[in-house]
C-alpha cells in the first residue's frame, strides 16, 4: 500500500496562531500535512516527498533581527509555495520585491477585489470578505509577480509568480471568517499542487495496521488506558493489529469520574474483547495528597505517583517489549516545535500518558500524527461506541484539581455523584455535544441553605461548560436556564454534602479552563 503521509503539504512555522488551523484544513480535504519549523533541516522537511509548502503567518517583521531564521534554499525548491501573510512577506522580499510598513495596517475583516485569473482563485467569487491581521505590505512588485487581489484599503491581497509557482495571500485563507478561504486552499492544494487524497480514516487505520505489525513481529505490547478516547483508541488498533500480543493496563488513581474505570473495562474487554487489568491505586494517591490544597503540589504528587505506579505494574504484568500510548499530533508539536518559545508556566501538565523517562520499552505511538477530531473519525471507523468518541476531554490529574483545596475520600466522592447528575442531564437534554468540555467543581466552602424547614450548612458546588477548538481559547457555554434549573435541583435534591449550585462564566483567558 503506498505511504499516505507521501505527497502531502509541508507547513513551516513562522510563529502564526493559525499554524494547526492550516494543517488542520488541508487534512480536511484528506491530504496529509506536517508542521515543521523555521529551524526544521530542509533534508527533513523534504523527507515526505511534500507537494507543496506553505509559509505561515507570523508575528514577526522580515526586518527585525528577532526573525525566524530559515534555510533560504526552500524558496528555491521546485515545488509549489503558498506564503501567507507574513510568509507572503518572506517571498516578496525573497523575489527583490519592497515589503515595509507605511503605518497602516489591516486587522480583522477586509473586502478584497480580485483582478487575476490565476489557479488560486478559480471558482471564487470577484468580490469577497477576508481576515487581516498585518501591519506590513508590498509596497514594490517585483519582477515575474502580477497583483491577484487588493483589499478595500488599496492594499494588495494576494500576489503570484505563476511561471515559479509561488503564490501569496496577504489575508489568512485558513481563518473561518475568510469566506472562500476553504475553497482558495482546495485551489492551491489540488490545482496547483496535485497533491494526493489519500488521507482518510480508512487508509489511516490500514497504514497503522501494517506498520504496527511490521514493527512488533512476535513480540508483545504494553497498552496504558486511561478511560479518554485517544488510549482507546490505540487499544482498538492495537488489538486489530495484533490482537492477543497486547494487554492493555489503566491506572485508578480514584481521582476518575463515577464509574469510569468499569465503563473502560468494561467496554474494552467486552466490547471489543481487548485483555485489559484495572489497577485500583486510589489509596496510594489519596493518602500522599492527604493535607495538600495548593494546585501546583497537586499536579505534582498525581504526576510523580502514576509514575511509580506505573512502573510498578509494568514490572508485574509480564514481558513487554513494547508500551503504545495515545501521543496525538497537537503534543508533539508542542515539545518539538515550540520547544525555543518561552512561555509562562500556567500549569504543570500532567498526562495519563506521562511516563518514566527510563522506560525499558520501546514506544508505538499510532496517533502522533494526528489531531483530535481525526483520532474521533478513527474510533468511530474502529467501531467504538459514539459515548466513548464523543466523550469529553479529561484532565490527568482528574478530580485531584476539581476539588478545590484539600482532598479527601468524601470530597472526591460528593464531587463525583454531582458530576454524575450532572453529565446525564446534559446527555439526555442533547446538549453534551454541543459543548467542547463540561464538569462540576467541588469549592469545600459552607454556606447556609434551609430545606425542609431545615437549616442546612454545605459545600458549594460550580458548573462549569465551554465551548472551545482546541482548549487554548474558550468561551462559557451559553446553557439555556431551564437546564441550568434542571441541573441544579437534581443535584441539591440527591447529593449529600451540596446545598448551592454556582455557574461559572468566565473565558478562557482570563480564566483557565480547569479550576486549578
Ligand atoms: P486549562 O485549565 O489549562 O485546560 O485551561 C486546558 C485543557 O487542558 C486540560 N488539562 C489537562 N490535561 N493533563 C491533561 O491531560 C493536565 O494536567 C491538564 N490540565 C488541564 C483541561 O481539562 C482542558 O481540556
Amino acid at each position: 500500500m503506498s505511504n499516505i503521509n507521501k505527497r502531502g503539504v509541508a507547513i513551516i512555522d513562522f510563529g502564526s496562531q493559525y499554524t494547526q488551523l492550516i494543517a488542520r484544513r488541508i487534512r480536511e480535504f484528506d491530504v496529509f500535512s506536517e508542521i515543521f519549523s523555521p529551524e526544521d533541516a530542509i533534508e527533513n522537511i523534504l523527507k515526505n516527498d511534500p507537494k507543496a509548502i506553505i509559509l505561515s503567518g507570523g508575528p514577526s517583521s522580515i526586518f527585525k533581527s528577532e526573525a525566524p531564521n530559515f534555510d533560504h534554499n526552500i524558496l528555491d525548491l521546485k515545488i509549489p509555495i503558498l506564503g501567507i501573510c507574513y510568509g507572503l512577506h518572506i517571498l516578496i522580499h525573497h523575489a527583490g520585491g519592497l515589503v515595509k510598513s507605511n503605518g497602516v495596517g489591516e486587522y480583522g475583516f477586509a473586502d478584497i477585489t480580485i483582478k487575476g485569473n490565476s489557479k488560486l482563485f478559480k471558482g471564487i467569487k470577484k468580490s469577497t470578505s477576508v481576515w487581516m491581521s498585518h501591519m506590513d505590505q508590498v509596497l514594490e512588485v517585483p519582477g515575474g509577480w502580477s497583483i491577484e487581489a487588493t483589499s478595500s484599503n488599496s492594499i494588495i491581497a494576494s500576489i503570484v509568480n505563476k511561471d515559479k509557482n509561488r503564490y501569496a495571500t496577504q489575508f489568512h485563507p485558513e481563518v473561518s471568517h475568510t469566506k472562500e478561504g476553504t475553497q482558495l486552499l482546495r485551489n492551491f492544494i489540488f490545482s496547483v499542487s496535485k497533491c494526493a487524497s489519500n488521507w482518510s480514516a480508512n487508509n489511516l487505520i490500514e497504514n497503522q495496521i501494517l506498520k504496527i505489525r511490521e514493527t512488533v513481529q512476535d513480540d508483545n505490547v504494553l497498552i496504558g488506558v486511561s478511560g479518554g478516547v485517544d488510549s482507546s483508541v490505540v487499544a482498538a488498533i492495537m488489538h486489530k493489529a495484533i490482537g492477543g500480543q497486547c494487554k492493555a493496563v489503566m491506572i485508578d488513581h480514584g481521582l476518575l469520574r463515577k464509574n469510569e474505570g468499569i465503563e473502560c473495562e468494561t467496554f474494552l474487554r467486552d466490547g471489543l474483547g481487548i485483555d485489559i487489568t484495572v489497577y485500583d491505586e486510589s489509596e496510594i494517591f489519596l493518602s500522599k495528597l492527604n493535607n495538600v490544597s495548593d494546585p501546583e503540589e497537586k499536579r505534582k504528587i498525581i504526576g510523580n505517583q502514576f509514575i511509580y505506579s506505573f512502573d510498578d505494574i509494568a514490572n508485574k504484568a509480564g514481558e513487554f517489549k513494547y508500551l503504545a500510548q495515545g501521543t496525538l499530533y497537537p503534543d508533539v508539536i508542542e515539545s518539538g516545535i515550540s520547544k525555543g518559545k518561552k512561555a509562562h508556566l500556567i500549569k504543570s501538565h500532567h498526562n495519563v500518558g506521562g511516563l518514566p523517562k527510563n522506560m525499558k520499552f520501546k514506544l508505538i505511538e499510532p496517533l502522533r500524527d494526528l489531531f483530535k477530531d481525526e483520532v474521533r473519525k478513527l474510533g468511530k471507523e474502529l467501531g467504538l461506541s459514539p459515548r466513548l468518541v464523543d466523550r469529553h476531554p479529561f484532565p490527568g490529574p482528574g478530580l485531584g484539581v476539581r476539588i478545590v483545596g484539600k482532598i479527601n475520600k468524601n470530597r472526591v466522592s460528593i464531587l463525583q455523584e454531582a458530576d454524575a447528575i450532572y453529565m446525564k442531564i446534559l446527555q439526555d437534554q442533547n446538549i453534551y455535544n454541543d459543548i467542547w468540555q463540561a464538569f462540576a467543581v467541588l469549592i469545600p466552602v459552607k454556606t447556609v441553605g434551609v430545606m425542609g424547614d431545615q437549616r442546612t450548612y454545605e459545600y458549594l458546588l460550580a458548573l462549569r461548560a465551554v465551548t472551545s477548538i482546541d482548549g487554548m481559547t474558550a468561551d462559557w457555554f451559553r446553557m439555556p436556564d431551564d437546564i441550568l434549573a434542571k441541573i441544579s435541583t437534581e443535584i441539591i435534591n440527591n447529593v449529600k454534602g451540596i446545598n448551592r449550585v454556582v455557574y461559572d462564566i468566565t473565558s478562557k483567558p482570563p480564566g483557565t479552563i480547569e479550576w486549578e
